[in-house]
């Protein structure tokens, strides 16, 4: 299955890109349309692109040995994510790890690490597959050529996962529909004005919506709360909860605020994500005829006769994987991290100081033209075991790298190619001609304005 010469190359859409580098101000108003449209060509080929802003410096690193450096051997100096993130995201996530740093961030990540290690992934593999085949049987059940927005499709079938991982049985279909709008109130809140605080964007460019955000933060936390205020009298129908709870007792000043902020971090960080990615991969997919039969085979292959998926067939989904590791790789579900020094450094040669911003964009490390042949081609051969061109280090970060990597990313890695295994064993989907595909940037990385396609039983 290795890439062959005669295998077309895709270009997928991606913003325009100016000829020459915006001037900083120009580049921040540009940054409230799309975020990704003001890297211009040459962007793609920098090492280190330092901007300076009225109120602080701003460094991308796009050079492997410098973002080795912030993730890994320096990390210390680079831990806090930028104080305009912590801000944005605090109101909801309190002092959850994915926005803490230093001993609670230590302490939180070895208390939840345990919870969804590729350990676990016995326990949620069969849970990911029924929640697949669940959709699977709401499409049978539409008429055929139906159109079906693959975007909501795809978030509805991870935040079920998510929500089954981390509340178990103990959470109604009530309670796991108000949760997720929560999420989304809050994300519409927040959504670009972050973006623009973490890069450290005056204060007259954001606006203030804070009220707003603490409202609808206070609404998932206390909707969270009484989920979880049942986990110790029901341990088994929700065992991880019960485990972080566990966990927290007689570490924790207060147990049960740590849980309900490390099950409101793993809900958040493990539902749009994925479905994001699965979006995209879908309508790359259908750009790539023999792709999609590529795909078709091998889910026929190891679902012989339509069987259900198992966790031992991901080993057996080598293609699938490869699919859904490109897609990564072209749109990054979370496009840009940001850190904030904590005190003086060297990264190739530019002086860092305590304050200043480091910005790691997955978006430009992996259309890199240093580190990729077409950078800007769909081609999941790339990622296939054996392929001639193995991801450089450093410079595949769709989970991030390093001491802060991802703690889902095994998770999210198996539940994806189950879920697209399960759908591509039953369905095509087709492109609706007249929908253009756009992206749209904002806390993540998604198809603007949905992404509706055309049903088809296989
Ligand atoms: C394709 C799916 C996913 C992608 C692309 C993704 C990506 C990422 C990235 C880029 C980060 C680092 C953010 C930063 O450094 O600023 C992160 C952190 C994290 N992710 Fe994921 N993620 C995915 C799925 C998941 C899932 C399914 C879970 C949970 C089950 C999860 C849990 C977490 C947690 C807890 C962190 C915080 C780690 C820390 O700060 O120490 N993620 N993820």
């Amino acid at each position: 299955m290795l890439d062959t010469p005669t295998s077309p190359s895709v270009i997928p859409p991606y913003p325009a890109r100016p000829k020459k580098a915006l001037n900083p101000l120009v580049a921040l108003l540009k940054l409230r349309q799309n975020l990704l449209g003001i890297w211009h060509e040459r962007a793609f080929e920098q090492f280190m692109i330092p901007v300076k802003l009225p109120n602080r410096r701003v460094y991308v690193v796009n050079g492997v040995d410098a973002i080795k450096r912030v993730f890994l051997d320096n990390h210390d100096n680079y831990d806090p994510k930028s104080p305009q993130m912590r801000k944005a995201l605090t109101p909801l996530l309190g002092d959850g790890l994915f926005v803490s740093d230093g001993d609670v961030w230590r302490r939180r990540r070895a208390m939840v690490a345990p919870a969804i290690a590729a350990a676990q992934l016995p326990n949620y593999a069969p849970m990911m597959v029924a929640c697949a085949e669940e959709t699977a049987t709401n499409w049978r059940a539409l008429p055929a050529g139906a159109t079906i927005d693959v975007l909501s499709e795809m978030a509805v079938l991870t935040a079920r996962i998510i929500g089954r991982t981390v509340f178990g049985d103990g959470i109604s279909e009530a309670e796991a529909t108000r949760v997720v709008r929560g999420f989304s109130d809050y994300q519409a809140v927040i959504e670009q004005m972050d973006i623009l605080s973490m890069l450290g964007a005056p204060g007259w460019l954001q606006r203030d919506r804070n009220g707003k955000a603490d409202a609808a933060a206070g609404e998932v936390q206390a909707m969270v709360d009484t989920i979880l205020a049942r986990a110790g009298a029901d341990k088994d129908a929700m065992r991880l909860a019960a485990s972080l709870l566990n966990a927290a007792e007689g570490q924790e000043d207060n147990p049960a605020a740590a849980v309900r902020n490390e099950a409101i971090v793993l809900f958040m960080a493990g539902h749009e994500t994925t479905a994001n990615a699965l979006a995209w991969t879908w309508a790359l997919i259908a750009m790539r005829p023999d792709v999609e039969a590529k795909l078709h085979a091998e889910a026929d292959a190891v679902l012989e006769n339509g069987r259900s998926a198992t966790l031992e067939d991901f080993q057996r989904l080598p293609y699938a994987r490869a699919v859904f590791e490109e897609t990564l790789r072209l749109y990054p579900p979370v496009p840009l991290l940001s850190r904030e020094a904590r005190g003086d450094d060297i990264l190739r040669g530019f002086p860092v100081s305590k304050g200043d911003i480091i910005v790691i964009a997955p978006w430009l490390v992996q259309r890199h033209k240093a580190y990729w042949k077409e950078p800007d081609a769909f081609r999941p051969e790339r990622f296939l075991p054996g392929s001639a061109e193995p991801p450089p280090k450093f410079a595949y970060l769709p989970f991030s790298a390093g001491a802060r990597v991802c703690l889902g990313a095994r998770f999210g890695l198996v539940e994806a190619v189950l879920c697209l295994a399960t759908l591509a064993r039953d369905f095509r989907l087709k492109p609706v001609p007249e929908h253009k595909l756009e992206i749209e940037c904002r806390l993540t990385l998604r198809p603007k304005c949905g992404l509706p396609m055309t049903l088809e039983r296989r």
